[in-house]
């Protein structure tokens, strides 16, 4: 069979519907906005924001946020066409299935692992640091060597250095979130749901606060002049800013990962993906605005904390925990809809053949894809454990990045290949908006230097192994 054999998209349909491999669709068009939110808002709004207007933009980050939001926003309109079209779990893998021919879509499969189950692990790590951080706050020190991994160096009580153990904090959050996923659909919704309210509740509660304390002396120069180098104040800075808080929107994707488990998936597929989208690039705005109209741009450079400067500013310090609660949270419904990308992605592949059967085996009462949320929780727990996180927390946005620019390339292809079908979602403007996504993400890609580029390669000769050794003699699409 030639690698570049696409499946027919009947049979995709027919496949995912019937046997004994079948999710339940039960999710309805807030739970998808708020699995959409819940990935979305992490830590790139709080900690990103001041770093990119320190270093990049001033106050003209909203442009930049626009700016991302514009990129991201051809690629969700893709997703969405994608995601009405093919209302199937593997979301970018299987909508190259049905374009583009195996092999890449096994790459982009295997790509996905970077922004879902790698992404899931450092965020865990984060999570740690910052539970540590506020349980000190309250007076709760943990031992420091059991909240980092061999790799990390940390200060011991009498106050000498030394190295981590191991990183117990973020395997707690593995675990707990894969035990709640493996529960089901429904109830991770829930949690998801809760959390999203808590960190959305002080985003807005920062911006209403916020906005009396803004002194218009700030805004001044709005656009500061570029220093001469690129990507230094001016509109380069802007664009590159863009490309510093692009992490901050990741996660609306991992929404059409969910399409087999979406109640009539044609109408809330988009309001899903394109909500959270929209929702998010609001609530960002009027944050990135209001933090620097608080602060002077300039003095977030090496700032650790940019949100807690802003929140020095007003007589409301118990803000500042409130923060660090909203980030916790944030950061616990990404991992969570993360581990629940990864698993649906796993599970169509292994549907498909490509992966062992234990990725696509449901339990019967859950109806969840409970032994591959198992073997990730251990996968991920000892990644969050005991890896270099920092080493491949940017593989993240480049795995991301990858995916949209084939979702928004496959978008072209489907509509030369099968301009008759369905298509409850179009695209606006095709070929332009594809086109254009492919580049603006090609753009962020090219922005993540060479070293993220050399481990993308890596990690994708990697696969090529495993699917030259395994899943090209299991597919089951050769195998008919
Ligand atoms: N968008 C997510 C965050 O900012 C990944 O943490």
């Amino acid at each position: 069979m030639s690698l570049f054999a696409t499946k027919p998209l009947s049979r995709i349909i027919e496949e995912s519907e019937g046997g004994s491999h079948t999710l339940k669709r039960t999710l309805g068009p807030m739970n998808l906005v708020a699995l959409g939110i819940g990935a979305i808002i992490g830590a790139g709004l709080f900690s990103l924001t001041g770093i990119a207007a320190a270093n990049h933009a001033g106050p003209a980050v909203v442009f930049s946020f626009l700016v991302a939001a514009i990129g991201c926003a051809f690629a969700g309109m893709c997703y969405s066409e994608f995601a009405t079209m093919i209302p199937i779990a593997g979301s970018a893998y299987t909508y190259s299935y049905a374009t583009m021919g195996e092999l890449l879509a096994w790459i982009i499969g295997w790509d996905l692992v970077l922004e879902y189950a790698v992404g899931a692990a450092t965020v865990s790590v984060s999570w740690s640091a910052y539970v540590v951080s506020f349980l000190n706050d309250i007076g709760i020190a943990l031992p420091p060597q059991l909240t980092a991994s061999p790799w990390s160096a940390v200060k011991l009580a009498d106050g000498s250095a030394a190295t981590g153990y191991i990183n117990l904090p973020a395997v707690f959050v593995v675990c707990v979130i894969s035990v709640l996923l493996m529960t089901g659909i429904q109830e991770s919704a829930r949690v998801n749901a809760i959390i999203v309210v808590i960190k959305v509740s002080v985003v807005i509660v920062f911006i209403l606060v916020g906005w009396s304390y803004i002194d218009a002396k700030n805004y001044q120069p709005f656009i500061p002049q570029n220093t001469g180098t690129f990507g230094e104040f001016g509109w380069s800075g802007v664009v590159r800013a863009a490309g510093v808080i692009f992490f901050a929107y990741i996660g609306f994707d991992a929404v059409s990962t969910a399409a087999q488990e979406a109640k009539n998936p044609q109408r809330n597929m988009p309001i899903g993906i394109i909500g959270s989208l929209i929702i998010c690039t609001i609530l960002y705005v009027l944050f990135a605005h209001v933090l620097t109209g608080m602060v002077n741009y300039a003095d977030f450079k090496g700032a650790a904390a940019p949100v807690a400067l802003a929140i020095d500013k007003t007589p409301y310090l118990w803000l500042n925990k409130a923060v660090k609660l909203a980030i916790i949270a944030g950061f616990t419904s990404v991992i969570l809809v993360m581990l629940l990308g990864q698993s649906r992605v796993f599970f169509s592949m292994s549907r498909d053949g490509l992966l062992p059967g234990i990725f696509s085996d449901i339990h019967p009462r859950w109806f969840t894809p409970y032994r591959s949320n198992m073997l990730f929780m251990v996968f991920v727990s000892l990644f969050s454990a005991f890896a270099p996180i920092e080493v491949v927390g940017e593989m993240t946005s480049i795995g991301t990045l990858f995916a949209f620019v084939l979702v928004c390339a496959g978008i072209l292809v489907m509509r030369r290949t099968h301009p008759d079908l369905q298509r409850p979602f179009r695209t606006p403007l095709v070929p332009i908006v594809p086109i254009l996504g492919v580049l603006v993400n090609f753009a962020l890609m090219f922005g993540l230097g060479w070293t993220n580029w050399a481990r993308l390669f890596v990690w994708l000769a990697i696969g090529l192994c495993i699917y030259f050794g395994y899943s090209r003699h299991h597919s089951k699409l050769a195998a008919k």
